[in-house]
């Protein structure tokens, strides 16, 4: 297990459409393995592969701090189904410090194979529902303040550090 580091916005490879895992081995099952630590470590509520470099569709999400609740593992997940829409604030590991209120379904139905690579679905609402769209978007190439008609719409969060570098805002 290791923490990886995590891409910042800029970074190409998380504008690429990531690729469909073909097969569930042991390098794959580190990844994922890695990938869990690395959101953990990050306090994040989920992650994606292409933000720790590696342009394969796989994420992981836990909405509870609770380091015993499971973690979701998705391999080429789709979603075949969303309800509603509601405005959240959203943030992401690849932009720290920034924030924004964007559109998310309110419910959404993914399916995806889990880390042992077999099917199955999942149904989430609410803040389970903007995770599984925010890291489905990180598969697509997509990240949250492209949903936002302005980049001035982004917003500062209070608690950040100090000394925030004005250039890491995206053009
Ligand atoms: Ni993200």
């Amino acid at each position: 297990m290791a923490i990886l580091s995590i891409l910042n916005f800029n970074n190409p490879i998380l504008r690429q459409k990531a690729k469909r895992v073909r097969t569930v081995d042991g390098s794959l099952q580190k990844l994922i393995g890695d990938m869990v630590d690395t959101m953990r470590a990050a306090n994040g509520v989920g992650l994606a592969a292409p933000q720790v470099g590696i342009s394969l569709r796989v994420a992981v999400i836990q909405t509870s701090e609770e380091e015993e609740e499971e973690v979701i593992v998705l391999i080429n997940p789709e979603i075949v189904k969303r309800s509603g829409t509601r405005l959240v604030g959203e943030g992401c590991l690849s932009l720290p410090g920034y924030k924004g209120e964007i559109p998310r379904s309110l419910s959404v139905t993914v399916k995806a194979r889990d880390r042992q690579g077999k099917e199955f679905r999942i149904k989430g609402a609410d803040l389970l529902a903007q995770a599984l769209e925010h890291e489905i978007d990180h598969l697509n190439g997509t990240l949250f303040f492209d949903h936002l008609d302005s980049l001035d719409k982004l917003q500062r969060i209070e608690s950040r550090p100090p000394a925030a570098p004005e250039e890491t805002l995206p053009q």
